[in-house]
């Protein structure tokens, strides 16, 4: 099948449109969006564990543009959220509050109110205090309290350290022994219904088994809480399932659910994931144009006009995005990350350079790439810096005075801004020259 991002006739396109053609509407730098490629991943987990009927409740940190999670909750997916302005987008785009899960260890009282005034799914506990807040504002409300206990099953999920989430070392989630404590807790504490027990190893996970080991390290614990009588329902088992960033990488998502099944068969609770990258990654673009091609004693630079504080994974990551001109000529048709990828070294052309792919922002640490070798590319070319979807937008800043690039979602034959590009004005709001009120000291 060909995938949302493919060439055809030595040009990039983003399903039936060719991305220069947006280049052109909105400018550069730009994310791009497929939105078929988002439903229809979707679609491949509710597939691929289609025995146990999984919720899938999309990680709104990979991407949270209200038209992309709009398109999600219309097909049917749930949302993994970390903040009360998470919970807050995926409500005003549409979710159902049933369908959303609450995580993250820095829970403050305002999330939690809000939170349960929404009605939502439950609450991924990660500490003793955690319960203690979550139990108070649940008893001065008079409601019950839906909650996970997330578990850190100090299991090693082989990813970057700065995306690893299950170890004992990491500040996830309670360990197994405490997490017995925290079930004599919730007996005492009468507002709480602990409904699910939550698992999230990490992230950009590329190897089968590693979810299966977090499972099997929870499984004894299930038991005990069944036979302790809590009514539990759920088993959260993350996500952090890893995607191709290059051409040939990445685990086709049966591997992953041919492991975890059983176990989860074996829990008899009904399975949630919180799947963020395998959804958004490979379903977006960052479109930049070189602005100059610099040659120095050493190195020749592209300097294109995105930048770090546009996609900064390459910084706090050294994560690798493949990068390619949009436009090659001769280049055979393909998918970008299919088996049939055009863009591989055979076809790099006869004047392949290698060019570090720098941004212009003054840190030493903002480029997509380093060395990389690269058809031979002029000033003005578009390039297209793939796997963008996920934890790039979401992650941009305003570092030095840039404005966010515009982000457009593409739809079969049409395409529309789901979010306009940053003005200055839009980045001074809030900021004044002179005091508006002076207090005293
Ligand atoms: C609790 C939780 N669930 C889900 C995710 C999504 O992970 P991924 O995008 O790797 O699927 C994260 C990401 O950090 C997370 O912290």
């Amino acid at each position: 099948m060909t995938e949302a991002f493919h060439y055809k006739g030595g040009e990039l396109y983003c399903e039936s449109i060719p991305v220069s053609k947006i280049a052109q509407k909105v400018g550069t730098p730009c994310y791009i969006y497929s939105q078929d490629h988002f439903v229809r991943q979707v679609q491949a987990i509710k597939d691929a564990f289609r025995d146990v009927q999984p919720l899938v409740c999309y990680a709104v940190k990979s991407n949270s543009n209200l038209g992309l999670l709009r398109a999600m909750a219309l097909a049917g997916a749930g949302f993994d959220t970390v903040s009360k302005g998470e919970i807050y987008r995926a409500l005003r785009a549409g979710a159902e509050p049933g369908k959303i899960v609450f995580a993250g260890v820095g829970k403050q009282a305002e999330e939690i109110e809000y939170a349960l005034e929404q009605g939502i799914l439950m609450f991924n506990v990660e500490s003793e205090s955690e319960l203690e807040l979550i139990s108070k504002i649940a008893a001065r409300r008079k409601v019950e309290a839906p909650i996970a206990l997330r578990i850190n099953p100090d299991v090693d999920p082989q990813t970057h350290k700065y995306i690893s989430t299950g170890k004992s070392e990491n500040k996830f989630g309670i360990d197994l022994k405490r997490a017995e404590d925290c079930l004599k807790r919730i007996r005492e504490l009468k507002n709480l219904r602990l409904k699910g027990i939550h698992i999230h190893i990490g992230s950009q996970i590329l190897k089968n088994d590693r979810h299966g080991e977090a499972i099997d390290r929870v499984l004894p614990f299930i038991e005990r809480c069944k036979k302790m009588d809590f009514p539990l329902e759920y088993l959260n088992v993350g996500g952090g399932y890893g995607i191709a960033y290059d051409v040939g990488q990445g685990v086709d998502i049966t591997e992953f659910a041919k492991v975890m099944l059983p176990k989860i068969q074996q829990s008899g609770l009904k399975m949630v994931s919180e799947p963020g990258r395998f959804i958004s990654g490979n379903g977006g673009v960052m479109l930049t144009q070189v602005i100059y091609v610099k040659k120095s004693a050493e190195k020749d630079f592209l300097i294109v006009d995105g930048a770090m504080n546009d996609l900064i994974r390459p910084t706090i990551y050294q994560a690798f995005h493949k990068i390619w001109p949009v436009k090659q000529q001769g280049l055979k048709d393909g998918s970008v990350m299919g088996a049939d990828s055009p863009l591989t070294d055979a076809n790099l052309g006869k004047d392949a350079q290698t060019y570090d792919v720098v941004g212009p922002i003054c840190e030493s640490g903002d480029y997509f790439a380093l060395g990389r070798k690269l058809p031979k590319m002029a000033e003005g070319e578009l390039v297209a810096v793939f796997s963008a979807g996920a934890y790039g937008a979401t992650m941009a800043s305003n570092y030095n005075t840039r404005g966010r690039g515009a982000e457009v979602i593409v739809n079969g034959h049409d395409y529309w801004v789901a979010r306009d590009r940053e003005t200055v004005e839009d980045l001074i709001r809030g900021e004044r020259l002179t005091p508006r009120e002076v207090f005293k000291g």
